[in-house]
């Protein structure tokens, strides 16, 4: 029997408990389809950090090398700066191993309540593929004339070719798999260095796949294009700030942060990919027992697609969508009253 090496880091808030959730039904299908998971646990998190003064131990990335991937919960908590405790932990995993995709799929899951929950499933499915180790997200800059009223701050972005075109070249190709449309996100009209280095490699690539539809949209009306009209939209590809952005929108029109799932993905597969929810560690709802564990479960589906468990990924999806049609079973975020442990029990008995 095949067996995969997971390391899981829970990490803070309700990363713990959907985290929780997901391995209920990883385990579930495991059984169920023939092959099983050796889990390690770590418990790199803001406590930890509190503690001892690191988010993980120095070798940290070294020791997760050895898995076959990864299951990341959440990272942040109030008390710890948010970007010491990013930059500790999820920032230089995603770079260590040169997770460069971020790929968040978004579709319209049955039950949801959101503002576009009237459409058709099949108006609203699309996935972002965001830029995920470099761009706007950059340590190069700093602070001053500290104190004096000329003090400012410059924050650098780092905008490489080898980096942007391996990502916008990842997006067509993943569109020949789809509907063969790309959309790029740029802001080139306020942006004068970046975003045209980045349309121009675009074209380029582009150029490569005249099969694949492409466009470019500025970021800002296509997050209203993403509201007024999605079923134009199949692949987005986007810098790593526009990205995150344009992640959370979509997720918010297909049924809210509770339901978007994201693999942090390593395309050579010469380090492990990184799985997780678009969510945060939701300070607000953390230990209540409220948190939808949905997002969780799908991106441990997408991690079992990743490892080659197909028809296992499959079943997840579809236990999912049948478990949210029913109203007992889905938490308060979807208009319920059920327990995240309840709704990952269900997904998990709807399997069998
Ligand atoms: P958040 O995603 O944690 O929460 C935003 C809102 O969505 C909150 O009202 C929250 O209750 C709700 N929400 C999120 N996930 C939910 C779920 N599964 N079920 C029900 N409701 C849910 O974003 P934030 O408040 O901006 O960030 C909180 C912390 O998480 C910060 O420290 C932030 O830096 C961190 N963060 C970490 C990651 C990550 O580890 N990948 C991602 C985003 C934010
Ligand atoms: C995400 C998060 C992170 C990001 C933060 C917490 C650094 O928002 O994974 O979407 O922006 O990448
Ligand atoms: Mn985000």
């Amino acid at each position: 029997m095949k067996t995969y090496r997971i390391a899981s880091v829970p990490g803070d808030g309700i990363g713990v408990d959907v985290t929780v959730e997901a391995r209920k039904v990883l385990d579930r299908a495991a059984g169920k389809f023939g092959f099983s998971l050796s889990w390690t646990e770590f418990d790199w998190s803001c406590e930890r950090y509190t503690r001892t003064g690191s988010m993980m131990p120095d070798d940290g990335v070294e020791q997760l090398s050895a898995f076959d991937a990864i299951l990341l919960g959440a990272v942040g908590f109030p008390g710890v700066p948010d970007h010491v405790s990013l930059w500790g932990l999820l920032i230089p995993v995603r770079r260590a191993f040169a997770q460069y995709v971020n790929l968040r799929p978004v579709r319209l899951l049955p039950g949801t309540t959101s503002v576009l929950a009237g459409r058709k499933a099949e108006e609203l499915e699309m996935v972002i593929v965001r830029e995920n180790s470099e761009g706007e997200y950059s340590a190069i800059g700093g602070r001053h004339n500290t104190g004096q009223p000329s003090e400012f701050v410059l924050q650098e972005s780092v905008f490489t070719r080898v980096g942007v075109e391996r990502i916008i070249r990842y997006a067509f190709e993943l569109a020949r798999t789809r509907e063969g449309r790309v959309c790029s996100a740029t802001k080139s009209n306020g942006l004068i260095h970046s975003m045209p280095f980045w349309d121009e490699i675009f074209a380029e690539v582009a150029a490569e796949f005249p099969e694949v539809h492409s466009e470019q949209c500025h970021v800002d009306a296509l997050a209203a294009r993403m509201v007024q009209a999605p079923e134009r939209l199949d692949v987005v590809v986007a810098s790593n700030l526009f990205g995150d952005i344009l992640s959370d929108l979509a997720a918010a029109i297909t049924g809210g942060l509770g339901m978007a799932p994201s693999g942090n993905i390593n395309p050579s597969g010469e380090h492990p990919s990184m799985f997780e929810a678009v969510h945060g560690s939701a300070p607000d709802i953390a230990g209540q027992g409220i948190a939808n564990p949905v997002a969780q479960i799908l991106a441990a589906a997408m991690m079992l697609e990743h490892l080659g468990e197909t028809v296992a990924a499959q079943a997840i999806r579809a236990a999912v969508d049948r478990t949210l049609g029913d109203r007992t079973a889905v938490t308060p975020d979807l208009g319920g009253t059920a327990t995240t442990a309840r709704l990952g029990s269900v997904v998990a008995d709807q399997l069998a």
